[in-house]
């Protein structure tokens, strides 16, 4: 039986599949406590969860504070803006002095890839990496997991095509390492200057056309274009892009029968993907959303005990 032994969960490339499964299996058990009347457990009473988000957010931190709240923690919610990080403190005087305040788990959003790394090997409070930079978004990609084992009984042997700004995306980076490590068929797929060839040497297949992409997909999975981190144009057009690699009514023909639509969210309706196939009966995006909430609870008891 796998025993949790990590105080942080930084990145799903740490992980090996074992505890991977145990997140997932942990958080199967709590989608089971959020469908009953009685939606609260005490499994955190008497521990204090801060919730320190550096980059916007409306899922992850939503889903973090409520998956707090359902585990009978203390929480507290610090911002960027209102911190005394606008004062020029450093990140990592903000983190040890939450620590100073007795802190049992510090779940954290930042821009800088590698921030949770560094602010963890620092601290002996527990560390949850809710997205840092373009590195890693370890909850979305077990929600996106947990999400297509509901819905296509496992992802071992599965076709997952991940499609759009895999340059920039965390959360691509992160399924692929979970994917991957549960033995699922991953292929991503975008314009040339979007699509990290050295994923290929760990058995990602790396295609540049969007109907190579979709034609033998179980799951497809639609990344948004991440404007705020391009520091030049990888494409010519908004609209190039949705014609050329966009999910829509017109493309949608290449899909099988039963394949699945996911998205991490926010969408870009129209570019990514059409507005009514992310409304359709193929999509899935809202329960992944609804998953999050679970896995989050499950992430948080597995690393309260920790000790
Ligand atoms: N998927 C995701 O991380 O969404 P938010 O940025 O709204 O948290």
């Amino acid at each position: 039986m796998t025993v949790w032994r990590r105080k942080d969960l930084l990145s799903l490339y740490d992980l090996d599949a074992d505890e991977i499964r145990l997140i997932l299996d942990t958080a199967a058990e709590f989608k089971k406590v959020s469908e009953r009347r009685l939606k609260k457990v005490p499994v955190l009473r008497g521990k204090t969860v801060v919730n320190f988000f550096v980059e916007p957010s409306t899922r992850t931190r939503t889903s973090f504070e409520l998956a707090e709240q359902r585990l009978s923690a203390d929480i507290i919610n610090i911002a960027a803006v209102g911190s005394s990080l606008s004062k020029g403190e450093t990140l990592l005087d903000t983190v040890k002095n939450i620590e100073a305040l007795q802190a049992d788990i510090i779940v954290m959003r930042h821009s800088a890839a590698g921030a949770h790394n560094f602010i963890a090997s620092h601290l002996k409070c527990g560390v949850v990496n809710a997205g840092d930079g373009a590195h890693s978004h370890p909850t979305q990609a077990l929600l996106d997991i947990f999400t297509i084992i509901e819905k296509k009984g496992s992802v071992e042997g599965l076709n997952v095509s991940i499609i759009g700004d895999i340059r920039h995306s965390r959360v691509a980076r992160s399924d692929i390492w979970g994917l991957i490590k549960l033995g699922a068929n991953v292929t991503i797929a975008g314009p040339s200057t979007l699509l990290p060839k050295e994923f290929e040497k760990i058995g990602v297949k790396v295609v540049d056309n969007l109907e190579a992409a979709l034609e033998d997909a179980d799951v497809v999975n639609l990344l948004r274009i991440q404007h705020e981190r391009q520091k030049v144009s990888y494409f010519p057009s908004v609209n190039e892009y949705a014609n050329i690699f966009g999910l829509n009514e017109n493309t949608a023909k290449y899909l099988k029968k039963d394949a699945i639509i996911m998205h991490p969210g926010p969408i870009n309706r129209g570019v990514e993907l059409a507005s009514s196939l992310a409304d359709g009966p193929r999509s899935v995006i809202l329960e992944q959303v609804t998953n999050g909430l679970a896995v989050r609870m499950a992430v948080l008891y597995l690393i309260s005990t920790v000790e």
